[in-house]
């Protein structure tokens, strides 16, 4: 598959998210593409994530463990064929935006995602609105933008304000009302579809379910003699994107620390002999589900590019105009130089960018 199209966006967002670029050049304005996991309070979005990055980092359990959004960009790097002594080269390594540290202990990452946590949404169960930056740098992951966010919920707990649920409600749509995000609409298959907070969310949103996918969860919790086949072949909820069904660990599970590939193989395991999953087996689970979000995400991006074209001709004539109305003046001198910096990226970029439209075929299945 050819991913070099959605490199180029990941370079564009890591070129504007580090420079601390003006407001008319952030990524709302480009409208990039990006993943937003959105769900009841424990259905396993945070679950979902990690097993399609592959590693154990996020915060994970009963009740309300994810409190601020979790931007997350995943970032495919070649396997490097360096192995000189006394150089040690890391696999994978990950980057906060808030912090300078190169993280290679995936534990180390989330004990900082919930320090980062704790500093700014407090000790008590409170969320904050204000996203969490982290990049992860690995040639075993696909390339894709991910948000996680906290769950949807009723009822205040600990901190939280009387109007917990309409803030988390209306920090959720501030992420999936935008038409360029890709939902991911998280339901656990033991509660009924009827009732998915999620589902009733992305409706809003994209009424035509056209850039939801649903990912049904907790398939091994179903009540015996129930099945998802229903769901799982789309004859229950009509979403063009389908549903996806997954096994994730078990809280018992996490406690005893089961490897994210026991679990993979035990998801498959899972899907391979269930009576009712057999046939359906190669459309489900973890991997399956990190392939179609990738395809769905160059489609997403095709689609959008005449428009993306356009928007960057317009930022840049922009840019253009007021790196002259900055003149030779030195009070601008800092603002002038990174405005000539943004440009000469932005020129860069927009080479890159029409070319890559030129040369990329995107199988549409
Ligand atoms: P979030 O609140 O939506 O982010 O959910 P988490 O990923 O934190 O998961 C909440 C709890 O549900 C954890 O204890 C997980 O171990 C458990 N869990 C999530 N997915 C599954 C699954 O597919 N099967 C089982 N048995 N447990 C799951
Ligand atoms: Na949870
Ligand atoms: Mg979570």
């Amino acid at each position: 598959m050819d991913t070099d199209l959605i490199k180029l966006v990941n370079k564009l967002q890591d070129t504007f998210n580090n420079l601390g670029a003006p407001a008319h050049f952030s990524r709302g304005e480009l409208d990039m593409p990006q993943l937003v996991v959105v769900g009841s309070q424990s259905a396993g979005k945070s679950s979902v994530l990690e097993t399609i990055v592959g590693r154990d980092f996020l915060p994970r359990g009963q009740g309300i463990v994810t409190r601020r959004p979790l931007v997350l960009q995943l970032i495919h790097t070649p396997e490097s064929s360096d192995s000189s002594p006394g150089s040690p080269t890391f696999r994978e390594w990950a980057q906060f935006l808030h912090i300078d540290k190169k993280f290679t202990d995936f534990n180390e990452i989330r004990k900082e995602i919930e320090q980062e946590t704790f500093r700014v949404a407090g000790q008590n169960k409170g969320v904050s609105k204000l996203p969490i930056s982290l990049r992860i740098y690995s040639p075993d992951v696909l390339d894709l933008t991910l948000v996680d966010l906290p769950g949807l919920t009723k009822i205040p707990v600990g901190d939280q304000p009387s109007d917990i649920e309409r803030q988390i409600r209306n920090l959720v749509l501030d992420y999936i009302s935008k038409p360029n995000s890709v939902i991911l609409s998280v339901s656990p298959a033991n509660v009924d579809l009827a009732n998915s907070e999620s589902l009733k969310l992305a409706r809003q949103v994209d009424p035509q379910g056209r850039r939801t996918i649903g990912v049904l969860t907790k398939l091994d919790l179903m009540d015996a003699g129930t099945n998802a086949l229903d769901i799982l072949t789309g004859r229950v909820y009509p979403l063009k994107l389908g549903f996806i069904g997954v096994v994730n660990r078990s809280q018992q599970d996490i406690n005893g620390e089961k490897s994210m590939e026991a679990a993979l193989n035990s998801e498959t395991e899972f899907f391979k002999s269930h009576p009712a999953y057999r046939n359906i087996a190669h459309k489900n689970g973890t991997k399956y589900l990190a392939k179609s979000l990738n395809q769905v995400l160059m489609n997403h991006i095709r689609d959008k590019l005449p428009d993306m074209k356009a928007r960057l001709n317009t930022l840049m004539g922009q840019a253009q105009q007021e790196l002259n109305s900055f003149g030779d003046s030195d009070s601008f001198g800092d603002q002038n130089q990174q405005g000539a910096l943004i440009l000469r990226l932005m020129t860069q970029f927009a080479r890159d960018f029409v070319s890559s439209i030129e040369g990329t075929k995107v199988d549409i299945s």
